[in-house]
């Protein structure tokens, strides 16, 4: 009989995510991919063998906030020089090299394209030479980034079905770091569907910087729509709820609007960012939409599902946002009503095509800003205290902050604290809304 041989310790990897959900989804495969090199996830960098940011570059000064996480991160790398530093994400793909010149401790840059290359990077890391990879290679990285061995998920769970931007909005870094539009085989992502239900997960978001361009290759050989993709999602019996994000107006076709009324499992929340309400600075954002088209697209879906909870982005103080543009924000505002929403004062991504047109102040975008939030914090508090008395389905997922208390969530997006047994974890339970916080919901069980 051959003997099992002893295997070595595991070796600690800590992992920081910045930004986005997409970023959430890939650390996950990272440490599958790692995982399989022999690393194992751990909560803390004090005692890790390698260190992995998972960085964002969508926010203000994104790459200098790094270079200060990586500073920190000096003393460790000290006091045990074999442990390895890595740069993953979208900053480490627009500073790449830089990256290693100005924290010469970094062992690795790895861009969001070439994460299935990471362990034998790591392998090759050591010799004192950073090593550096920002392709955009042919290859489909999904297919070489291992799912983690058959293991119990939360009840919900992020997958990626499409990478990367065709649409080069005037403020947006996203066309440079994460490249051009890539769409995934519709099989791929249904068996990836599959897999994950069978491990628990009932609540699937599909993510993509802009999702609903989605066209992917059906197993029919056509190119299949997100509508399509979505269709074809709903006839998993233990996928319960699906749900999507980012998505571009322009892409709201016919079949995905029709889907949001004729499909239950469809979760009645869009997240369709408008980032103005004047159509000068639609035109000068290059976003290829008006304030009126995008309205049209909002009446038609909620023709359909009346009660769909609407999240959008916004940006202020873009360059040569005049206070009547602004106006023009807070009016589209007053007349959609979001339910939740993201908003932000313009600022400069280098390289990016406004980055070099005349500035609007600071404190003009700081004033609009706090403008604009109150105005939506207004909203949402109507739209939660609107749930309060009703009875509503939600999804229990895991344990609250009191004793006997479980977190939930609902159709929406809002978390639903209730007092339930532990055991009904992973399954839908109607309850009563009682009370409504700013950012979640207190019920009980029916
Ligand atoms: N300045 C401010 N906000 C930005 N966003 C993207 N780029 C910028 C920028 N340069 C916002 C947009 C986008 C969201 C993800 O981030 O609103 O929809
Ligand atoms: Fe960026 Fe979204 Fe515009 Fe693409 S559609 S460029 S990701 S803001």
């Amino acid at each position: 009989m051959l003997k099992a041989r002893p295997m070595s310790d595991p070796k600690k990897l800590f992992v920081k995510t910045y930004g986005c959900q997409m970023n959430v989804y890939d650390s996950e495969r990272m440490v599958s991919a790692l995982g399989a090199a022999g690393y194992e996830q751990v909560d803390t960098a004090d005692d890790a063998d390698m260190i992995l940011l998972n960085t964002c570059h969508i926010r203000e000064k994104a790459a200098e906030k790094i270079y200060s996480e990586l500073g920190r991160y000096r003393p460790l790398k000290n006091a045990k020089p074999d442990l390895k530093i890595g740069v993953a994400g979208c900053v480490a793909q627009a500073e790449g090299e830089e990256i290693i010149r100005r924290q010469p401790m970094v062992d690795l840059v790895v861009g969001p394209q070439s994460y299935h290359r990471l362990p034998d990077m790591v392998a090759k890391t050591g010799n004192g030479v950073g090593l550096v990879d920002t392709d955009f290679p042919e290859e489909d990285k999904f297919d070489h980034l291992p799912q983690a061995p058959k293991s119990k998920r939360a009840p919900s769970a992020f997958l990626t079905v499409q990478e990367g931007c065709d649409k080069f909005c005037a403020f947006c870094v996203v066309p440079y770091t994460r490249g051009a539009e890539v769409s995934r085989p519709a099989q791929k992502i249904i068996d990836e569907a599959i897999d994950l239900t069978e491990r628990g997960v009932r609540d699937i978001t599909l993510l993509g910087q802009n999702v609903n361009a989605y066209h992917g290759q059906g197993p029919d050989g056509d190119d299949w729509t997100l509508a399509r993709l979505i269709r074809e999602l709903a006839k998993i019996d233990d996928l319960w709820r699906i749900r999507f994000t980012t998505s571009h107006p322009n892409d709201m076709d016919d079949d995905l609007i029709a889907a949001h009324g004729d499909l239950d499992k469809l979760m009645p929340y869009l997240h369709l960012p408008v980032q103005s309400g004047s159509d000068k600075i639609l035109k000068a954002m290059n976003r290829k939409h008006t304030a009126a088209s995008y309205l049209k697209v909002l009446d038609r879906i909620r023709a359909v599902r009346p009660d769909i909870a609407l999240s959008g982005d916004f940006i202020v103080g873009f360059p040569e946002e005049t206070e009547e543009d602004f106006q023009a924000t807070l009016d589209l505002c007053e007349q959609v009503k979001y339910a939740q929403a993201y908003s932000f004062k313009y600022s400069t991504r280098p390289g990016t095509p406004a980055a070099d047109r005349p500035q609007v102040d600071e404190d003009v975008k700081t004033e609009r800003l706090a403008r604009l939030q109150a105005l939506l914090a207004k909203h949402q508090h109507e739209f939660l205290q609107n749930l309060v008395g009703k009875t509503i389905p939600v999804l229990l997922e895991r344990p609250g902050r009191l004793d006997g208390q479980l977190v939930g969530r609902s159709e929406y997006l809002w978390p639903v604290h209730v007092l339930a047994d532990a055991g009904l974890t992973g399954q839908i339970v109607n309850v009563r809304v009682q009370g409504a916080d700013t950012n979640s919901l207190s019920a009980v069980l029916v």
